[in-house]
């Protein structure tokens, strides 16, 4: 039995093609694995806090010199930090807002990157001094973007500042396997997003049946 994470974070309801994909692939998993447990969030619709100066100081005090209060501050990240730890796998789906994610996912990634829990900062290896922590698990990433050619080589190459972002920061606390899905044209409409929506479905079938 594993545990999914699926978390969205458009802000769009039925509009939304990222949504639309993750939940697609949801209810495929649960057919194929339904002794599975999954666990849903929307970042989109419900946000989490964004990183102050009393989270800052909780998140670097260790824990059992922490007052009441800094304990206060940090008490919704590691409520965030134990239901991301608690997953096995995470299926994810983000805009692409001003060629990166939407500031509510960067806001929940703010909050479960954390120092001590997953990831570890030691600088007496100074070649070496970040370690990640999150480690043996998978990652599915299903994207929606307005326009498209945002790949090696392409014309939008240069502006995508969303899956290499991704890449980097889920990579930085242990998550390699990270699959990404695709739906672009959402600006265009007509055949090209039709075609587009087409490609990741099947894409998203091919996934979940291996
Ligand atoms: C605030 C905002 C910024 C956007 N920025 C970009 C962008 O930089 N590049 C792009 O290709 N599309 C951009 N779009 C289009 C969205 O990525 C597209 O509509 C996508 O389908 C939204 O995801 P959703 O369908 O899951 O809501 C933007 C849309 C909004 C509302």
């Amino acid at each position: 039995m594993a545990h999914l994470l699926h978390i969205d974070s458009s802000p769009r309801g039925e509009r939304s093609h990222s949504k639309r994909l993750t939940r697609e692939f949801v209810e495929a998993w649960k057919l194929a694995h339904p002794a599975d447990v999954v666990t849903y969030r929307d970042v989109g619709r419900n946000p989490v806090p964004h990183v102050d100066e009393p989270w800052i100081a909780a998140a670097y005090t260790p824990p059992e010199q922490q007052t009441p209060e800094l304990q206060e501050a940090i008490r919704i990240s590691d409520q965030l930090v134990d239901e991301f730890l608690a997953a096995d796998l995470y299926v994810i789906g983000t805009p692409m807002y001003n060629f990166s994610v939407p500031s509510t996912f960067k806001a929940y990634i703010d909050q479960i990157v954390r120092i001590g829990r997953t990831f570890a900062f030691e600088p007496e290896d100074a070649a070496n001094p970040y370690k990640p922590l999150v480690l043996g698990k998978k990652m599915f990433i299903i994207t929606a973007r307005g326009d498209s050619g945002f790949g090696p080589g392409e014309r939008n190459e240069k502006l995508n500042y969303q899956d290499p972002y991704l890449r980097t920061i889920f990579g930085f606390i242990g998550i390699t396997d990270i699959t990404f899905v695709h739906v672009e044209n959402d600006e265009f409409g007509g055949t090209s997003l039709a075609e587009s929506i087409a490609a990741a479905r099947t894409q998203v079938a091919q996934l979940v049946g291996r």
